[in-house]
């Protein structure tokens, strides 16, 4: 029997759309218990169009439950990305009988104006909720910021700064970041502008998100501007870049101990697979809590419009907890997945240490000790040797999809060329997908969640992140290891099933 498309490739948990198309995370906020996730959504088909903000709520950001959309385009333009606060003191002026207003902050793209070839189609308007971000009303006086004649200004990141007591707003405007600020959100200043000859610039810049960060381990605050490239990632198409420096409430500058970091892109990477773009973090996470939590679009637009589902198109990366980490001098943004992924283990299979001969080994097979559908797999091979490791899923159709280690070459990869279906676009599998690999460890640790149609991979507890997505024909049903020269060694070896 054929499994229908829901079966075969709607993600067991990765938020998607019950239907249509969905494209970047929007106005992420927590508030009284409940994570919001508002996205890019047109609801009328299944390839991009006229934008509304879709709403999804959660408790754990793991089991998503999908709400009325949020916000309608209008006479003014489509509503495109930007984000959301809670504004306790009513700073807006917007609270009413002691209710706390939520401001959302986001892009009208004006499709009128650029027909006519008018330059000013994007600027900046507010919406606010006074019931905890279920309904909105868009504020009479839009837009907040007019356009300055600049053809790509979006996707405005609203953060408060502490220390300054302002809000701080960080704008994408053509290849460059935007820095305003405002006491209470109706009244816009420019501060300063960041960006001109560092990072990425193969493409136009967007969803810029910008927070403060304590680096691990130290009392040290660092500032990370995180900035999504169209084009141009480590591996082509769109990607995420971030920066570690500081912010004195008006500007960016980066710290020269992160420079070093830079790759032959002028670039650092949140994440080197192909999917996971135009992530931002959530706003208004208690200090009891302290994280920094993150979500990603997990797509690429070289072929987000092309993927083979009909139903639905797109699904978010899994939540990801942010941590800055300063090692030999050297700033470097790490991602796991949140632990609340843990809650959900059904079943757990461990093995302290195997000794595997080279070539081709079986791990684990599809429903001998657990079910394929969701895992969350950990291990850490030791005494790496010049050799290239390779992990793969497969199926009875053949369809594989490998990653792993090249260290003989020094890289990490992921090959989803023969993933199943890839035929829908030229840019999806034409080659591996690498990161670099610098570590002078002789161990690796591994971790990687693996759904229907989406592997996240969590090297060395997230220092290289590679997230990609793959549409095989049948389900995954194995789990194998394989080598070229040497045995591989791995140790704490924990296959979780996971149950939703
Ligand atoms: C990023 C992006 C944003 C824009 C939105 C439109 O993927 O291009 O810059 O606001 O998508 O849907």
């Amino acid at each position: 029997t054929k499994l229908s498309e829901e079966q075969l490739y709607r993600p067991n948990f990765h938020f998607t759309p019950k239907a249509n198309w969905m494209n970047d995370p929007n106005g992420m906020f927590f508030y009284n218990g409940y994570y919001h996730l508002y996205f890019q959504y047109y609801p009328d088909g299944n390839v991009w169009g006229p934008m509304h903000w879709g709403h999804a709520i959660s408790t754990d950001m793991v089991t998503w439950v999908e709400k009325p959309i949020a916000l309608y385009p209008d006479e003014k333009g489509y509503i495109f990305s930007g984000s959301a606060v809670v504004d306790a003191d009513n700073t807006s002026g917007f609270g009413k009988g002691g209710k706390i207003p939520t401001i959302a902050m986001f892009t009208y793209h004006n499709m009128d104006k650029e027909k006519n070839g008018d330059v000013n189609f994007q600027s900046q308007a507010i919406a606010y909720s006074l019931d905890e971000g279920l309904t909105w009303e868009k504020y009479a006086d839009n837009p907040v910021i007019k356009n300055p004649n600049i053809k790509d200004f979006r996707d405005p990141k609203v953060v408060w700064d502490e220390v300054n007591e302002k809000w701080i707003m960080v704008l994408a405007a053509g290849q460059e970041i935007m820095f305003y600020s405002s006491k209470n959100l109706k009244d816009w200043e420019l501060l300063s502008n960041f960006g001109e000859n560092i990072g990425s610039h193969d493409g136009v810049w967007e969803c810029p998100d910008l927070f403060a960060m304590q680096v691990e381990g130290t009392d040290e605050v660092k500032w990370v501007l995180i900035v999504s490239v169209g084009k141009g990632g480590y591996n082509m198409g769109s990607a995420t870049q971030y920066f570690v420096g500081d912010f004195d409430g008006k500007n960016f500058t980066i710290d020269p101990d992160f420079k070093n970091e830079l790759d032959t892109n002028n670039a650092s990477w949140i994440d080197y697979g192909k999917d996971n773009y135009a992530g931002v973090t959530w706003s208004n996470i208690p200090d009891t809590d302290g994280r920094k939590l993150f979500i990603g679009w997990m797509s690429n637009w070289q072929y987000a419009t092309k993927v083979p589902t009909e139903k639905w198109r797109s699904s978010m990366t899994v939540a990801r907890e942010l941590k800055l980490t300063k090692t030999n001098n050297k700033y470097q943004l790490k991602s796991v997945p949140v632990k609340e992924i843990s809650n959900y283990i059904s079943k757990t299979v461990k093995k302290n240490s195997i000794n595997i001969e080279k070539g081709k080994q079986t791990l684990l097979t599809n429903k001998k000790l657990i079910d394929f559908k969701s895992l969350d797999i950990q291990f850490t091979i030791k005494n790496l040797k010049e050799d290239t490791y390779t992990f793969c899923f497969d199926n009875k159709s053949g369809d594989a999809i490998k990653f792993g280690l090249n260290n003989n070459e020094q890289f990490f990869f992921i090959d989803r060329m023969v993933s199943g279906n890839v035929s829908f676009s030229e840019e999806f599998a034409p080659k591996i997908s690498k990161a670099p690999f610098t570590t002078t460890e002789n161990e690796l640790e591994v971790r990687l969640l693996l759904d229907k149609t989406s592997i996240e991979i969590f090297y060395n507890n997230g220092e290289t992140v590679m997230t990609e997505i793959f549409f095989p024909k049948n389900p995954i049903e194995a789990f194998s290891v394989q080598s070229e020269n040497f045995n591989i060694e791995i140790e704490n070896l924990i296959i979780n099933e996971l149950n939703f």
